[in-house]
């Protein structure tokens, strides 16, 4: 990876350090990880993030265009990824490279993600023969909560066996890393072991390839609820209640805004004016 190049899939995979990945939505977000982060990924869970939706099915493709555009906008040094998201890709290969064509031409973003394994295995070569280099995202696959029965950790005991073959199938498709979401340690630990790309967990074991998680989760932003996997690195959402507190106090007792906010009828310049 060259100094001053955006990181590809590709030269994702070179890095010796872990993987370090975060979801971003917005371009200011994006402008505050770019330095720190290998990989961000414009993740279809912006719906219950940024739009409060109750899952992610409900996410378009137009929601994640918008947003990608964004991403690509605040960042230049990591690589962007972009979820497609449900019913945008699963009806057949000729409907997912559509749609991922959409999302690349208008985004410009390096690359898609797409869940699912053995069942995505065609669609997932499809696209990569074809100029699309695409993200696996096995093990927990949030678009089918309704068939997980809901957000929960997998791959105990017979689970184990399936994911596996999810994992080898989409890597021999062509998927240049893939995302294990909410395995036990000792599935995630043969995965990374077995699979010759890398493997970017969440909520998957120190023995991925790299980790991601949800910005707004690490950032104590989004707290409605908070998985186990998750470490909160900030206080965003008590940051905001106090300052936002304190914008309300202010306006209320005629403190704000001050002298230096405004222009006063002398016109005399303030500062900032
Ligand atoms: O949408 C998302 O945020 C994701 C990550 C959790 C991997 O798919
Ligand atoms: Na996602």
């Amino acid at each position: 990876h060259k100094a001053g190049k955006r990181h590809t899939l590709r030269s994702l995979a070179r890095l010796e350090a872990p993987i370090v990945a975060l979801t971003a939505y917005t371009t200011p977000m994006a402008r505050l990880m770019d330095p720190h982060c290998d990989l961000l990924l414009v993740g279809d869970s912006l719906g219950m993030v940024v739009y409060g939706m109750p899952s992610t099915l409900g996410v378009t493709t137009e929601m994640m265009i918008a947003h990608g555009q964004a991403v690509i906008r605040g960042s230049s040094r990591a690589c962007v990824a972009v979820d497609l998201p449900f019913g945008s890709y699963q009806k057949s290969p000729q409907q997912a490279f559509e749609t991922a064509a959409r999302v690349m031409a208008q985004t410009e973003a390096g690359c898609v993600k797409l869940e699912g394994g053995e069942e995505m295995a065609e669609t997932i070569y499809f696209l990569t023969q074809r100029g699309v280099p695409v993200i696996g995202h096995i093990g927990l696959k949030p678009q089918a909560v309704h068939t997980h029965g809901g957000f929960r950790t997998v791959g105990r005991g017979s689970e184990a066996d399936q994911i596996i073959k999810d994992a080898d199938a989409v890597v021999a498709a062509g998927a240049g890393a893939v995302v294990i979401e909410s395995t036990v340690e000792p599935l995630a630990r043969a995965l990374s072991d077995r699979l010759p790309v890398p493997t970017i967990g969440i909520g998957a074991s120190p023995a991925c390839g790299g980790q991601i998680l949800v910005g707004e989760d690490m950032l104590g932003l989004f707290t409605d609820f908070t998985p186990r996997f998750v470490r909160q690195f900030g206080t965003l959402a008590a940051d905001i209640d106090k300052a936002v507190a304190a914008y309300a106090e202010a306006v209320r007792t005629r403190q704000f805004p001050g002298p230096e906010n405004y222009v006063s009828a002398s016109g005399t310049k303030t500062e900032g004016a």
